[in-house]
């Protein structure tokens, strides 16, 4: 497959790992982001990744002259849509800002690309769409109750390419529903690395890991799972990762739109993951119960079935990996914006 991709927020954290992975499968990828939530040493650091030169737009995708300008300039075949914003909390807060970037962000992109004849798009969702699960694994034909503007940002995002491919057949479109993702790549180059204080359980733990926070909050052990405490699908970013190529293998050779899980079909509880940490550093994490987060769920896990069907995606790497490459990942100090 020697066709050319253009990857949007290729800085972040699930941006640059996928960008490993296409061109590692043998596809010319090109960058943009606003490095609003992303270093710009990260390209220096998937060219050594990679030992090939990237080539990078910063720019915003709400910038429809400046992404005019890029697909002016580069003959792509597909494009695969990261940028956007990520927070469930802060969506609540800034309901217009989550508005703006994630969805008139992508409609401005996806117009643009219309009119540079590219219409074959990846788009990267989330499991959140789903909300409080009916059945367990949930499968991609669960109802979908976004219970956050972030959420419901993806999810109009996700309509607005089915209503694309209805109106003109020559779209086509892969939506990825990520469940957790954790880990980092295994050169420990590029991993996660948020700006503020985490809110997500893997980079928390890293963070306590390190000595940067005293302990980890347990946010409640009387949930309706064997240890009490909440259950989710972590995945390996790798694997998250991959599954976009097989994606795009979908989209190019065959032309066939689909929306499916990257999951793995596995769920693991807070205080499994807070052990699995601890192997990995060799040291004991200091945690606490306390009262349990709002909105918080007890289980939710993805049925991994039509992704290994229909794309022959399967994620392989698995918790002790996760730990271990993120502790790698954290643990060289030169890796983290956040620390002295
Ligand atoms: C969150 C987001 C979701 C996003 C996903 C992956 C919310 C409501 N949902 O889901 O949109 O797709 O991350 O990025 O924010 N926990 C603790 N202590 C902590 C942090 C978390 O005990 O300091 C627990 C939570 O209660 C939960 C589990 O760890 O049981 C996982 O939490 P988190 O990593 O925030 O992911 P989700 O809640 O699944």
């Amino acid at each position: 497959m020697s066709s050319k991709v253009l990857l949007t927020g290729g800085a972040g954290y699930i941006g640059s790992h996928t960008y490993v992975e296409l061109v590692a499968a043998g596809l010319e990828v090109v960058i943009v982001d606003n490095f609003s939530n992303a270093r710009r040493d990260v390209l220096d650091r998937l060219e050594i990744i990679t030992g090939a030169k990237v080539t990078c737009y910063e720019g915003d995708v709400l910038d429809a002259g400046f992404l005019d300008q890029v697909l002016a300039e580069n003959a792509f075949d597909a494009a695969v849509h990261y940028a956007g914003k990520k927070a469930v909390g802060e969506s609540v807060e800034n309901p217009l800002d989550y508005f703006r970037t994630n969805c008139v962000g992508f409609s401005t992109l996806l117009a643009a690309l219309d009119e540079a004849d590219v219409r074959r798009v990846v788009f990267s969702s989330t499991a959140t769409v789903y909300g409080k699960p009916d059945i367990l694994p949930l499968p991609e034909n669960h109802a979908t109750r976004p219970e956050s503007p972030y959420a419901e940002n993806k999810l109009i995002c996700e309509t607005l390419l089915r209503q694309l491919k209805t109106s003109d057949d020559r779209w086509s479109y892969g939506i990825l529903r990520y469940f957790n993702p954790a880990g980092a790549h295994p050169s420990s180059l590029i991993g996660e690395d948020p700006n503020d204080i985490p809110n997500n359980l893997m980079p928390y733990i890293a963070r306590v890991a390190t000595g940067d926070l005293a302990r980890l909050r347990v946010f409640g052990d009387d949930y309706d799972t064997p240890d009490g405490t909440g259950v989710r699908d972590y995945i390996h970013v790798v694997d998250l990762a991959k599954g976009h190529i097989q994606s795009l293998r979908k989209l190019i050779d065959k032309d066939e739109s689909h929306i499916v899980n990257l999951s793995t079909g596995t769920g693991y509880s807070v205080l499994d993951m807070l052990r699995a940490y601890e192997k990995a550093c060799g040291k004991t994490l200091p945690y606490e119960v306390t009262g349990r987060r709002a909105g918080d769920i007890d289980g939710f896990w993805g049925d991994p079935t039509l992704a290994s069907n229909l794309l022959g995606f399967k994620a392989v790497r698995d918790l002790d990996d996760m730990c271990q490459t993120s502790w790698n990942w954290v643990s060289r100090k030169t890796n983290s914006r956040n620390r002295p």
